[in-house]
């Protein structure tokens, strides 16, 4: 079964899609895919149901009632009915949805997605027992339903298949979609034969499909050059809908009300007060105050939080979407301005904190990602997987830290001392040189006295800018600095 041309990428959600809902069996399946807003889900999942046919409902935001008559509606057009069916209760509506599928499917798959189930489950909440009680009769029965649950609540649909949740344990496809990766990004805004715009175009829209049709009608930038014009005109202009897109995703993933403590909470992160304590401080609360909102956007995959690679037990909090990192350090500062049309003065202004707060940190996230995928080659083949992260070397001797920005480690075990085998520094914007070695080797010194393995740690420069030439020539040496560009990162 062929992947429609217009549908980008996604090639395994499509693979385990089609074999979920086209392989034989005669008792009935349950499927939850689930993923942030406007990552295609229902694009992906409007696909397949035209391609093999089937069931598609989607929800809206509205009470029981009208959603039963919307969901007779959708069940009677199906069937070919002239007039819509009339449920009294869900309970109904279920039972006569898992009936049609033993009677018409008893042999053959019948394909049903629920789309917006998490709209459903808030205003019919017996639904996922409903549900469950089906499948279960449907174990001993013949049947060919294939139920596929949809939405975008996180916290709703993660809670779908919590412990104590009744659809625990039934689903045999948990489908997360996510954003697309940096290089796949690139393909789909069709920059990808310029990595230095692909890399800023990234480190303000990610991954997130529907941001370029849908949401700016295939406005890309056409140079690098163009890249300040086009910033101005879409995401820094009030008449554009990415514009207020960072606020609405906060208030519809998190779905809360009050969201100035949330965004002063992102904002602190933004400004790399990315530790619980410096998130506190920042916004002048004590840590304990801020244990909800973390939790909640934890929740909802806006935040992430990081383990230290070397110190047990730290860790710092990152903003999965890069939207809302530019949002909080570039936009809500100036956002009086921004409403009055000021993009090209505010955009002059900001340039530093873009390269600090913005573009930085995400290039550093990006080299990390790099490490996790091809990266992992330029250490030979005989490299054992680690773990990637960023961590803190203390340096006892002058009192200070060194910041690693690519780390690659591996647990000890038994006999084994915890091992290094990479220490990355990362600068999107500076030519890197000999000084970002020697603080490299310096920490490599370190961790060895601290009781690390580093007999094979390699040092590595990742730079959005090149290397000086003192640098380039240190490539005589036995085991010279990885030096990484733009081009190895994307595989360009
Ligand atoms: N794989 C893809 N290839 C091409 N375009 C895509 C792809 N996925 C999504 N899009 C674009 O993104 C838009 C939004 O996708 P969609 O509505 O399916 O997101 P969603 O995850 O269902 O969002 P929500 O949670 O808000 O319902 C689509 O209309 C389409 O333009
Ligand atoms: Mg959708």
């Amino acid at each position: 079964m062929a992947k429609p041309e217009h549908l980008f990428d996604r090639a395994v959600e499509w693979d385990a899609l089609v074999s979920f809902a086209s392989r034989p069996g005669a008792t009935a399946r349950l499927g939850i895919v689930s993923g942030r807003r406007r990552m295609g889900k229902t694009y992906l999942l409007r696909a397949i149901v035209e391609q093999l046919g089937g069931l598609y409902f989607g929800a809206t935001t509205a009470t029981s009632g009208e959603s039963l008559r919307q969901f007779g509606a959708a069940i009677a057009e199906h069937s070919g009915a002239e007039v819509p069916i009339s449920f009294d209760t869900w309970d109904h509506a279920i039972t006569y949805l898992f009936g049609l599928a033993a009677r018409d499917h008893a042999n053959s798959p019948f394909l049903v997605v629920l789309d917006e189930f998490s709209y459903l489950v808030k205003s019919v909440p017996e639904l996922p027992s409903l549900v469950q009680r089906e499948i279960d009769r449907y174990q001993t029965e013949p049947s060919g339903m294939r139920l596929l649950l949809c939405g975008s609540a996180m916290s709703v649909m993660g809670g779908l298949l919590a412990s104590s949740a009744p659809l625990r344990g039934r689903a045999q496809l948990e489908l997360v979609v996510q954003p697309f990766g940096f290089r796949d990004a690139a393909q789909f805004w069709g920059v990808a034969e310029n990595p230095a715009l692909a890399l800023r175009l990234h480190a303000v829209l990610g991954g997130t499909p529907a941001y370029r049709r849908q949401f700016l009608a295939d406005d890309v930038p056409a140079s690098l050059d163009d890249f300040d014009q086009w910033l101005c005109r879409t995401v820094l202009s009030p008449l554009s809908p990415l514009f207020r897109e960072a606020r609405y995703l906060l208030a519809e993933e998190a779905e809360v009300r009050d969201t100035a403590l949330y965004h002063s909470v992102l904002a602190a992160v933004a400004q790399g007060n990315n530790t619980r304590g410096g998130i506190a401080g920042y916004i002048g609360r004590k840590s304990v105050d801020i244990s909800h909102p973390l939790a909640v956007l934890e929740d909802c995959r806006l935040l992430v939080r990081e383990q230290d690679a070397f110190r047990a037990g730290k860790s710092v909090y990152r903003i999965t979407e890069p939207l809302i990192t530019f949002y909080e350090a570039i936009m809500r500062p100036a956002w009086v301005r921004l409403e009055d049309g000021q993009a090209q003065q505010v955009w002059a202004r900001s340039r530093e904190r873009f390269a600090a707060q913005v573009a930085g940190p995400h290039f550093e996230t990006m080299c990390r990602e790099f490490m996790l995928g091809d990266g992992i080659d330029l250490l030979g083949p005989e490299a054992e997987f680690g773990d990637v992260g960023c961590g803190i070397v203390p340096d006892p001797a002058t009192r200070s830290q060194i910041q690693i920005d690519v780390a690659m480690t591996h647990p000890g075990d038994g006999g084994r001392k915890p091992a290094v085998s990479l220490l990355g520094e990362v600068k999107w914007g500076a030519i890197m040189g000999i000084g970002h070695t020697s603080r490299l080797s310096r920490a490599r010194d370190l961790l060895a006295a601290a009781g690390w393995d580093v007999s094979r740690c390699r040092l590595a420069c990742f730079s959005g800018a090149g290397f000086s030439d003192t640098l380039r020539n240190q490539q005589d040496d036995t085991a010279p600095p990885l030096l990484i560009g733009l081009d190895e990162i994307y595989g360009s």
